[in-house]
């Protein structure tokens, strides 16, 4: 026989399910829920062990909160062992074609090579590099986001994005830290358009027309900076 709404619904165990609902009423069930209380359904004791464990979780949050000060002591203890500061070094658009692209301008060395220049000069002040080149702003956006209370500092050549990705602008602007702006050319003695930099203005400052060697300068700025 198929089931009816008359025969789920309390029907006939509405009284039942009153009287119970009353009973835990009167015996402060949610109370008692609430503290931990393992005899809110039976009083044996093994029975009080099983939901004794089965509630631990209303105590987490609390438990956490005390924990809190003991996790802050370890992290102090790491950073001051010497485990390395972070420093995302970010390359924003054709800046993978390197070493192939206007070669006259932005000289052969291909993105690696600056990129392993940075990890060394990083390396010998104790920095460890993360590189990500994207030609999406958004992903640049979003890599700036995730280095916020998680990197020490940040070196960017931005590629054409300098001259007009606000988004970029905002994004460095909410980082805590120091931030290098990072050309290879001298923008500023190109094109009228490369002119304004929107980077420029939340950077720290800026190490413009020395070609690959801007790499191991804003290294050493940034080492310089952080005290390293
Ligand atoms: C560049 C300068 C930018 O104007 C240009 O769009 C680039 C490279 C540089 O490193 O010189 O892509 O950021």
């Amino acid at each position: 026989m198929p089931l009816t709404a008359q025969r789920i619904s309390p029907g006939y165990l509405g009284d039942v399910c009153q009287e119970e609902s009353n009973r835990l009423r009167a015996g402060e069930a949610v109370q008692k829920l609430w503290a931990g209380q393992p005899g809110l359904w039976k009083d044996d004791s093994g029975h009080a062990r099983t939901i004794a464990n089965r509630l631990g979780w209303i105590g987490v949050l609390d438990s956490m909160r005390a924990e809190a000060p003991a996790l802050q002591d370890l992290a102090r203890y790491i950073k001051d062992s010497g485990v390395s500061d972070i420093v995302l070094l970010l390359s924003g658009p054709n800046l993978n074609l390197l070493g192939e692209r206007e070669p006259a301008v932005y000289g052969t060395d291909r993105l690696d090579d600056h990129v392993e220049t940075a990890r060394r000069v990083a390396a010998a002040h104790g920095l460890v590099i993360e590189h990500l080149q994207s030609n999406h702003e958004g992903e640049l956006v979003e890599a700036i986001h995730a280095a916020r209370g998680r990197c020490a500092a940040i070196v960017i050549n931005a590629g054409a994005f300098t001259h007009y990705a606000w988004a970029l602008h905002d994004a460095l602007a909410a980082f805590d830290g120091p931030i290098v702006e990072l050309h290879l050319s001298n923008p500023n003695r190109r094109e009228p358009w490369r002119h304004t930099s929107v980077v420029a203005p939340v950077a720290t400052g800026s190490i413009v027309g020395f070609g690959g060697d801007g790499y191991r300068l804003a290294l050493e700025a940034v080492a310089a900076r952080l005290g390293g």
